[in-house]
C-alpha cells in the first residue's frame, strides 16, 4: 500500500461537520501565571471560546456527530449527564440552533448532597433556557443505559431520535476533537514554539482520545497529559485508549497506547467535589489572566498542571499549552462551596 502522506487538516477534511463551533480558537500565553509559577512558559488554548450557548469542549465534537444525526434525518436529539454536565447544555445549545427536539436525561445522585443553586443554577438553568426536555433519573454508575432507554422510547412512539453519547465521547467525536491538534501546530508554529505538552482534564475521554491521535501524527514530539477528575484513572485511561483506537482507525493514524497518560490524584474528594488545590487554580486563574475556570472540570485540570509544575516536571525554557475546556456556568451553581 502507498504511504498516505496527507497532513493531519488533510485527513480531517474527509469528514463532514456542521461548522456550528466558531474555530479556530484562540492560542494565547499566560505570562502573568507563568511569572507567578516560575516557568515553564504556560500558554492557554481558548476551547471555552467555541461560542454557541456559552462553549465548551463538546461543540468540537457536536460539529461532526450532530451532522450524522441531520443527515440521516434525525428530528430529536438524545443524551444526558448530571445536573451540572457542560455537555448536555452544549447539547441542547446545538439543537436548538438546528432546530431539533432535545431530551436529555438529567442524573441525580452522583454528588451529594446537592445545594439550591446546584439544582437550578448554571447550566441546569441553560437548558432550560435552550428548550431541552429533561427527564430525571437516578445516577446508577452506568452513564449510558438510561439515554439509550429514553432513545428506545422516543423511537417507540414513532420519533426519529439520535442518540449522542454521555460527554459525547465516541470515536466520531473524538476524530472532532483531533482538530484541535490541527489547529495548535499552526497557531503554535507561528508563534515559534512546539510544545511540550498539552494538559487537560478528562473524564468521558472521548476529548483526550482526539488529542492523542492527532497529536501522533501532527505533533509528535508534544506529550499530551490527562488530568482524571473522575477519580477513575484506570476507567478513563482504558476508555480513552478505546475510543483512540477506533479514532485512529478512522483517520489511518497510528498510534502507541502505551504513551497514553493519565495523571491519578487531582481530583479531591470525588467527582465534582472541588478541593483547595481547585479553588486555589480557579482564583489564579480568574485573578492573574481573567479566566473563568470551573470547579469540576477545568479548575482540577489546572490544579493538576500546577501540581506537575511544583514537581518541575518541566524546564523554564519549555511550552506547555492548558486546555481551557470550558465550564464556567457552572461556577454560579457552585458559589458556596468556592466562597468567591
Ligand atoms: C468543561 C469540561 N472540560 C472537560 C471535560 C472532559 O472532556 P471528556 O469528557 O471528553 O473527557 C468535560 C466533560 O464533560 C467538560 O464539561
Amino acid at each position: 500500500m502507498p504511504l498516505d502522506r496527507r497532513s493531519l487538516s488533510e485527513r480531517l477534511a474527509a469528514f463532514p461537520r456542521l461548522g456550528l463551533a466558531s474555530l479556530p480558537t484562540p492560542l494565547e500565553p499566560m505570562p502573568r501565571l507563568t511569572a507567578h509559577l516560575g516557568g515553564p512558559r504556560l500558554w492557554v488554548k481558548r476551547e471555552d471560546a467555541t461560542g454557541l450557548g456559552f462553549g465548551g469542549n463538546k461543540l468540537r465534537k457536536l460539529d461532526y456527530v450532530l451532522h450524522e444525526a441531520v443527515s440521516r434525518g434525525a428530528d430529536t436529539v438524545v443524551s444526558g449527564g448530571v445536573v451540572q454536565s457542560n455537555s448536555q447544555r452544549q447539547v441542547a445549545a446545538v439543537a436548538a440552533k438546528l432546530g431539533l427536539a432535545c431530551h436529555l436525561v438529567v442524573y441525580h445522585g452522583r454528588l451529594a448532597p446537592p445545594t439550591s443553586e446546584y439544582e437550578t443554577s448554571g447550566n441546569a438553568l441553560l437548558n432550560r433556557l435552550f428548550g431541552a426536555e429533561l427527564h430525571d433519573v437516578p445516577w446508577t454508575g452506568d452513564r449510558n443505559v438510561a439515554i439509550r432507554a429514553l432513545f428506545s422510547d422516543l423511537e417507540a412512539k414513532g420519533g426519529r431520535p439520535y442518540f449522542v453519547p454521555y460527554g459525547v465521547s465516541d470515536a466520531l467525536g473524538a476524530v472532532g476533537y483531533a482538530t484541535t491538534i490541527a489547529e495548535i501546530e499552526s497557531q503554535a508554529a507561528q508563534s515559534g514554539f512546539t510544545p511540550a505538552a498539552i494538559v487537560h482534564c478528562t473524564g468521558s475521554a472521548g476529548t483526550q482520545a482526539g488529542l492523542v491521535v492527532g497529536a501522533a501524527l501532527a505533533l509528535p514530539g508534544t506529550r499530551i497529559v490527562g488530568i482524571d477528575i473522575d477519580a477513575e484513572p484506570e476507567r478513563v485511561r482504558a476508555d480513552v485508549v478505546a475510543f483512540a483506537k477506533e479514532a485512529s482507525g478512522l483517520l489511518d493514524i497510528p498510534f502507541d497506547e502505551a504513551g497514553v497518560e493519565v495523571v491519578a490524584g487531582h481530583a479531591g474528594p470525588a467527582y465534582g467535589v472541588p478541593h483547595d488545590a481547585t479553588i486555589e487554580a480557579i482564583r489564579l486563574a480568574g485573578r492573574l489572566e481573567a479566566l473563568a475556570l470551573d470547579p469540576v472540570y477545568s479548575g482540577k485540570g489546572l490544579a493538576g498542571l500546577i501540581a506537575l509544575i511544583r514537581e518541575r516536571r518541566w524546564r523554564e525554557d519549555e511550552d506547555v499549552v492548558f486546555l481551557h475546556t470550558g465550564g464556567a456556568p457552572a461556577l454560579f451553581a457552585y458559589q458556596r462551596a468556592l466562597g468567591i
